[in-house]
């Protein structure tokens, strides 16, 4: 009887140890993710900064789990939280954050930015936001604070085997080259130039990823610029994608692919993948109905034709049901347009991912 005692009240002690292990033992095996970029993959930094571009106010967050706005530029989920959901994480907490810290860090971080692009001078009209190489200071900072905690080795294993994910270049377009007529970078390149030049400073962004120790890397292409709601406000006649920035998307997405390829060789290794976020957005903009929206071209929340004029606030239009709209603000994607490019992500065929989608990445990572 007293055996029987013992060897019961021994039970929950035992298995709460096994627990404890087998928490600690996933936190660790748990790939880690780590974000760069632009509003499209902001999980709230902007919130701790002093800047226009921020999503700090109802009804951004209308339908996340706090039904709060957290910082994201969405309804709900983005593609960064949706991409940590198949992997079985937690989402990726803004570096900026002060509860990130402790074990929490080993889950990765998130470094980008609403606002920025791949040159500096994009977004200066914000002011304050974390350029692209302050996001990699800051992840050269992380990584001494990750040390501390697990030491430099594993910390360097950590970092080798974390998935990277990196969507810039938009912005290098519509808050630059396009801002305002006459900008400055217009008047100093012709279209086909600009390119060029953001191509071969975004390899340097790239190659400087790849030295401070990222192995995979999801890299995203711009989107259809010249379809969303705040171009077709503003630069489209009778609802038609705007010419000239489907032009600059047509330039820049193909010549990316191919910088891409080209830093694989020089590296040896398949590092970067390159996902076709222009035609994963291009198939439910000509075709809606076929993914079960009732329209591409007018955003859920805004004013103005399309809603596609000023931002999203307490005072825009407000649709009733987001999962019906392809864009969510004049710029970003609803969580359920967001969910369909993740879907293309994880696994589709070669035409939207190069050289191959998140699924094979994962089932020969894990392998290795
Ligand atoms: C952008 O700024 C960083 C840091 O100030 C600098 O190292 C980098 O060379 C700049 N890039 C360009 C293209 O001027
Ligand atoms: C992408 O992933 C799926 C699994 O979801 C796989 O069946 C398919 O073959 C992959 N496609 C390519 C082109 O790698």
């Amino acid at each position: 009887m007293a055996i029987l005692f013992s060897s019961q009240s021994a039970l929950p002690f035992l298995s709460l140890i096994l627990l404890a292990f087998a928490y600690t033992g996933s936190q660790a095996d748990a790939r880690a993710f780590f974000v760069f970029g632009d509003s499209l993959v902001d999980n709230g930094n902007n919130n701790y900064l002093i800047t226009s571009a921020r999503a700090d106010s109802p009804p951004y967050g209308i339908d996340y789990p706090t039904h709060r706005p957290t910082g994201r530029f969405s309804n709900g989920l983005n593609i960064p939280d949706i991409i940590s959901e198949h992997m079985g994480t937690e989402p990726t907490m803004p570096y900026l954050s002060p509860f990130l810290k402790g074990e929490k860090l080993l889950v990765g971080a998130n470094f980008a930015s609403a606002g920025v692009g791949i040159l500096n001078d994009t977004g200066i009209q914000f002011l304050n936001i974390i350029r692209i190489g302050k996001q990699f200071e800051y992840f050269q900072q992380y990584q001494t604070r990750v040390a501390g905690l697990i030491g430099a080795e594993q910390t360097t294993a950590l970092v080798n085997q974390a998935l990277v994910l990196m969507t810039l270049g938009g912005n290098d377009f519509v808050n630059n080259y396009y801002l305002v007529p006459f900008s400055a970078r217009s008047r100093q390149f012709s279209l086909p130039d600009y390119v060029t030049y953001l191509i071969s400073e975004y390899r340097k962004v790239l190659r400087r990823l790849y030295d401070l120790g990222a192995r995979r890397v999801l890299v995203t292409g711009t989107g259809p610029l010249g379809c969303v709601p705040a171009e077709l406000a503003q630069r489209s006649r009778a609802g038609e994608c705007a010419v000239e920035l489907m032009r600059a998307a047509g330039l820049f997405n193909p010549q990316l692919t191919e910088m891409l390829s080209s830093l694989n060789t020089e590296l040896g290794a398949d590092v970067f993948v390159a996902a076709n976020t222009y035609a994963m957005h291009m198939d439910f903009i000509s075709n809606p109905q076929a993914y079960g929206f009732t329209t591409s071209k007018i955003a859920c929340c805004g004013q103005g034709p399309y809603n596609g004029l000023g931002l999203c606030t307490p005072l825009s239009n407000l649709c009733p049901n987001r999962d019906l709209y392809v864009f969510w603000d004049p710029f970003h994607p609803s969580e359920r347009a967001n969910r369909i490019i993740v879907q293309q992500i994880l696994g589709g065929s070669n035409t939207y991912m190069h050289p191959m989608n998140l699924s094979t990445i994962m089932a020969l990572d894990s392998r290795a």
